[in-house]
């Protein structure tokens, strides 16, 4: 008999969005006339064509491999050269930041990451985590066995939850007590939210102090308008000795289909052994990668590279101008129709404060029926988030616009 990992046991239900899409199945199986006017404005996933630098490139690269001498088998594990050489480039150097090509490792997500990166940190790390969150941070500590059984309100015993409320902009104060492992997430999914330099400086300064490891979630960078906030935390003095931090091209060039992201170590991160002694986590990492992956394919890697070319930052600036124009859209509706809204202004999604005493999930229920939009709930996120709802500006202008218009036109009162 093969035993299983009973941590599989503490998870709560389903994994947030294929829980969603279930229930939006489940509806549009009852309610057939109303399965073409659905709009989703639930998971973060972009709707339009990918940039023409890009389609070159993964055109060209196909051709390449078409061709005896210009064919290649297995890359390596870490990501080309090429593009290891321009992220560090263009995302890095070229903005102030000291960062080697080789502290680049490219992946084929920063979900994966996120979960994997949990490999190269032994049992019993105290683990901080924002309430709400993206759940994939405490659903993969759950899985390595880094909490106990969950709550009532789902909350896990030995997760040290940093509560994000409109109070404090949903920046996280620093906790009391000292952690080992923090994950921020800026701009944040789900609440919209930046952090400042100063809120930053104060997590980089914690960390420092502890010997805890900052896992910095920068998917969302490109959306950051605002002059001033940062869009990586090695933009601030010390993190590149306590911080990882993990990128995509999943929101910016459109990748959600294609697969490419990268994480960074630096080599001046360090962990503790068990005996006390301090060891550098990058060769634990780089040992991780090769062995349990064999890189994103050669394609993909040539159109994420095109990303950086004049061309593909036109682009790219177009299209995440194009979904803050639908959050703006958004945005206005739903303030329009009384209720408060965070965020959407530096990322694309919108935070919204139902009416009170109304459950994230029967706002989900109230949204599905009355106005056929599909939004996510923010308990969903975690117990902090009960009373919200999120809403994607990932959509075609026209959804967009047609969404805006049912939001606008609701009677939220009646959603109790
Ligand atoms: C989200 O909707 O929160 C994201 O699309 C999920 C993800 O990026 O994995």
């Amino acid at each position: 008999m093969a035993y299983l990992n009973e941590n599989y046991s503490k998870l709560k239900a389903g994994y947030l969005f294929p829980e969603i899409a279930r229930r939006v199945k489940a509806f549009t199986e009852a309610h057939p006339d109303a399965a073409g006017r659905v709009i989703r404005c639930g998971i973060g996933d972009v709707t339009e064509p990918l940039p023409a630098a890009c389609r070159e490139a993964l055109h060209n690269a196909v051709d390449e491999l078409g061709h005896r001498d210009t064919f290649r088998g297995y890359g390596p594990e870490q990501g080309y050269d090429f593009l290891r050489q321009a992220i560090a480039q263009h995302d890095f150097r070229d903005r102030g930041l000291d960062l080697a090509d080789d502290e680049i490792f490219v992946s084929d997500g920063s979900k994966c990451d996120c979960g994997n990166i949990l490999d190269i940190f032994g049992p019993g790390n105290r683990v901080a985590i924002t309430d709400p969150v993206y759940p994939v941070y405490v659903d993969t500590n759950v899985m390595v066995g880094n909490t106990g059984e969950a709550d009532e309100t789902g909350a896990y015993s030995g997760v040290v939850y940093l509560p994000c409320t409109a109070e404090n902009g949903f920046v996280p104060a620093i906790p009391e007590e000292p952690v080992d492992l923090i994950y921020l997430c800026y701009p944040n999914n789900p609440t919209g939210a930046v952090a400042t330099r100063e809120q930053l400086a104060a997590w980089v300064d914690y960390a420092r102090k502890h010997h805890a490891i900052i896992l910095f979630d920068a998917a969302y960078e490109a959306y950051v308008r605002t002059p001033g906030i940062p869009h990586s935390i090695y933009e601030i003095d010390g993190a590149r000795e306590c911080a990882i931090e993990f990128r995509s091209f999943s929101k910016n060039g459109g990748f959600t289909g294609l697969r490419c992201a990268f994480t960074v170590v630096p080599k001046s991160l360090h962990g503790q052994t068990r005996g006390g002694e301090s060891k550098p986590l990058y060769p634990l990492w780089l040992r991780n990668h090769t062995t349990k992956f064999n890189g994103v394919s050669y394609p993909v890697q040539r159109a994420a590279e095109a990303i950086y070319s004049p061309e593909g930052r036109q682009e790219v600036d177009a299209l995440v101008d194009f979904y803050m124009e639908n959050a703006r859209i958004l945005r206005e509706a739903v303030s329009g129709a009384g209720l408060r809204v965070y965020g959407g202004i530096d990322a694309p999604y919108l935070w919204v404060r139902g009416p009170e005493g109304v459950p994230s999930w029967t706002m989900f229920d109230f949204l599905l029926r009355e106005a056929n939009i599909v939004i996510t709930p923010g308990s969903g996120f975690g117990a902090a988030g009960e009373g919200y709802f999120r809403i994607s500006a990932f959509n075609s202008r026209e959804r967009a616009i047609e969404a805006a218009g049912r939001l606008a036109a609701l009677d939220f009162t009646k959603a109790g």
